[in-house]
């Protein structure tokens, strides 16, 4: 089998040939020094379409949370986090290592806190208790299927923490994808968090790099916390070229990767032995749960490489299925056919 269709996740995105010959004709500086013209120019672009005073590019999307929860917060503070948020369960447990935080989570649906109980999780002035510093969001949730914030659920949440005097840090490694969907503009996505990461390594398939958007003192600190986290990188230009590019040429496209996930999960539906684990297909994620009575996720991921089909398996049931530019139309009916006859013949 020659080539893999590759649904692991939409990380796995290569650089455009246009994103390869910019790196080789991008002017750089030392952004340390803070002379690299790519890199700040990147930084300008990204910060006006978001509406924000000003953004920091770093190497990951991990590392743009975790700077944003440490600039936000003093050790010792709560974080109110949803409890499946990619923030909370697989950075590390940075939010305790690197920000020092108290982390409060609370169930969500699709990603979405209830109002009563995020209204009970504000915490009145106590010296008993911690001080509740911070909310965070994910723009698109990963965990249940790539799911979109509504922007009046975001509104709503920042008017409860501005309530109390509290921050909103808005995850949108994926915003790309929701914005496809919704035409949200992305300074209305902004206005709604005091300061949000973005991902140019996912749905915008650069190689590397996130940026942090916010304004002020905040992000003051947060350019002293990427240099203390070793985030600053000297020619960043190179890499910071591809998010230029991505702008024009990866951005426009991001809707048909959320059309290849639906494709892929109205065939599943028809599928014996598989079913849709979450309500909706919002954008490119797709959670199948295996409902075989003999076959778990991870031998139906198994399955399925040998037809040149990469997938993840998350625990014994959980299959998850990420479109990208990587994916076209007719990997996704090689994947539904490979699922089908898989699961006919295991
Ligand atoms: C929702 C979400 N936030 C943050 C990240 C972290 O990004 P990175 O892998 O660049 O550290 C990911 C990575 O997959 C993600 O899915």
């Amino acid at each position: 089998m020659s080539r893999i269709a590759d649904f692991r996740s939409d990380t796995v995105s290569r650089p455009t040939p246009r994103m390869l010959e910019a790196m080789t004709q991008a002017h750089v500086g030392d952004d340390v020094l803070g002379d690299d013209p790519t890199v700040q120019q990147l930084e300008r672009k990204f910060a006006n379409l978001f509406g924000k005073e000003a953004a920091i590019f770093v190497p990951s999307g991990t590392m743009a949370n975790q700077i944003a929860v440490a600039a936000h917060i003093v050790p010792g503070e709560e974080v109110i986090v949803e409890a499946s948020a990619h923030i909370h369960q697989f950075e590390g447990g940075g939010l305790s290592r690197v920000g020092g935080a108290h982390v409060r989570t609370l169930q969500g649906d699709g990603g979405l806190f209830a109002f009563p109980e995020l209204a009970r999780a504000f915490r009145e002035p106590s010296v008993h208790m911690p001080r509740t510093a911070l909310v965070c969001l994910e723009q698109t949730h990963l965990f249940s299927g790539g799911s979109i914030l509504p922007l009046e659920y975001m509104q709503e949440v920042q008017t409860m923490a501005g309530y109390h005097g509290v921050p909103v840090h808005m995850d949108g490694a994926r915003i790309f994808n929701a914005q496809a969907e919704t035409e949200v503009s992305f300074d209305a996505y902004g206005a709604t968090a005091d300061s949000v990461s973005i991902s140019l390594c996912k749905g915008l398939s650069c190689p590397v790099g996130s940026l942090l958007l916010g304004g002020g003192a905040f992000m003051e600190r947060a350019r002293r916390v990427r240099k203390w986290m070793g985030g600053g990188m000297r020619q960043a230009g190179y890499l910071a070229v591809c998010g230029l590019v991505a702008l024009e040429e990866t951005l426009p496209m991001i809707a048909e990767d959320n059309a290849r996930c639906r494709r892929l999960g109205a065939i599943a539906l028809g599928v014996e032995g598989v079913r849709l684990a979450q309500e909706t297909i919002d954008t490119n994620i797709l959670f199948l749960e295996v409902t075989h009575p003999t076959v778990d996720a991870p031998m139906v991921e198994s399955a399925l490489n040998d037809y040149g089909v990469a997938t993840l398996a998350m625990g014994d049931r959980l299959l998850r299925f990420v479109t990208h530019s990587g994916i076209t139309d007719a990997d996704v009916e090689h994947a539904a056919k490979a699922l089908q006859k898989i699961l006919q013949e295991l």
